[in-house]
């Protein structure tokens, strides 16, 4: 086939493709095509289809009757970060609950530690989330809090990733426990002129004993301002005004998502903001269960990710948290492999991943199964096989 770049590749003998393109394939959501093949012309797909269909190439690369998903789209993580907090967890697991007050001690610790050892951490659980398939992902700063600390995190994740969100607000720091409005102001002024030049995104922590919704608004609006885009951590750890905020705002993603009322759900049903389900926070901290059959239901755009963290969620894995979701929160394998890949990208406003249909960059997972559905099936099984990103097997 002519190529715009030199060099085309087929993969083929693919036992089941997900493309999640529903005009291709079977016509369901995730576009399924059995006995497929993908054409990468140099970082972007140029065909899927039919094996016996596809147009001659010059690299031929057999996939051995496995299965082909797009990467994951891992659109919520806190990977600048240093230490770690075994003993919370040790302390959760026997009996005692999670309340965030130990978001203080990563920050301690995170601003103690170099540049190069936040560097070295960041890296490190980068290539945990490559090698698990994770080809896109999402990270905040929010363990700095200082103005010095917080735009250094975003420099650092800037480097490796596009996908970058100012966290300022993720709990009023020991310094100004006795004047809150005065970090707000820090946050919405100083920091966030430092910050906005590193990020894409601005999210803010909305809970009880973090920031309450109108401290909220001022902060989202704030770096809007700035050109920065809302997210929100809404309604985790308890009814509150975050989901209908993030509405309100046109936030691209109310994350966590666990205690709704019927108005959040049915806001977030007419609004254009994703549910972003992330359920290694729930499985570390034996919280309830987002309903996401609920949100389904009610035709929500849900996303799934790790919130990769020391503090409530230390799992870099996409498909642990897929097998998590299909089995304590109700979706079908087949919604939570879509979730994981075309609804990290709704989450992030992308349409250039999260598929594998013309035009999108060739970021993509062999699985070492004949489908999607042993993501859930094998729980804890590495069936991560190989990763392309960008057109280039890096796994
Ligand atoms: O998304 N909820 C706020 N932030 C993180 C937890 C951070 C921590 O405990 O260190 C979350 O779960
Ligand atoms: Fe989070």
């Amino acid at each position: 086939m002519s190529s715009t770049t030199g060099t085309t590749t087929v993969i083929t003998n693919i036992a089941t493709l997900v493309t999640n393109d529903p005009s291709l394939g079977d016509g369901s959501p995730l576009g399924l095509v059995q006995d497929a093949a993908v054409v990468i012309d140099g970082d972007r797909v140029a065909w899927t289809g039919e094996s016996s269909k596809a147009p001659a190439t010059d690299n031929r690369v057999d996939a051995g009757g496995r299965a082909v998903i797009p990467g994951f789209v891992d659109s919520h993580s806190h990977l600048v970060f240093a230490g770690d907090r075994t003993e919370e967890f040790n302390a959760r697991m026997s009996g005692r609950g999670y309340t965030a007050g130990g978001i203080r001690t990563t920050v301690a610790a995170t601003r103690a530690a170099s540049d190069e050892e936040l560097e070295a951490n960041l890296t490190r659980y980068l290539t945990e989330a490559l090698r698990q398939g994770t080809t896109t992902f999402e990270t905040k700063s929010g363990y700095g809090l200082t103005v010095a600390d917080e735009s250094r995190a975003l420099r650092i994740a800037a480097a490796h990733t596009d996908e970058v969100t100012y966290l300022g607000a993720h709990i009023v720091p020991p310094d100004y426990a006795d004047d809150p409005a005065a970090y707000v102001a820090l946050v919405t002024g100083e920091m966030l002129d430092a910050c906005a030049p590193h990020a894409r995104w601005i999210d803010v922590f909305c809970e009880k004993g973090a920031f309450d919704g109108d401290q909220a608004r001022a902060i989202l609006t704030a770096g809007r301002a700035k050109g920065l885009h809302p997210r929100i951590h809404a309604n985790q750890l308890s009814h509150g005004p975050g989901v209908q905020l993030a509405v309100e705002l046109d936030a691209a993603s109310a994350d966590h998502c666990t205690h709704l009322t019927d108005a959040d759900v049915d806001a977030l049903a007419h609004g254009s903001t994703v549910a972003t389900l992330l359920p290694g926070a729930e499985f570390s901290t034996r919280a309830e269960w987002p309903d996401a059959r609920r949100l389904l239901d009610a035709g929500v755009t849900v996303a799934l990710s790790t919130d990769c963290n020391p503090g409530s969620s230390f799992t870099s894995s996409v498909p642990f948290c897929i097998a998590l979701a299909v089995r304590d929160m109700r979706m079908t394998p087949d919604e939570a492999v879509w979730s994981a890949t075309a609804g990290g990208a709704a989450a992030l406003r992308r349409t250039d991943i999260g598929r594998l249909a013309p035009g999108a960059y060739a970021d993509l997972a062999v699985l070492d199964a004949p489908s999607h559905v042993h993501l859930a099936y094998r729980p804890g099984v590495p069936l991560v096989s190989e990763v392309w990103r960008r057109g280039v097997r890096v796994v």
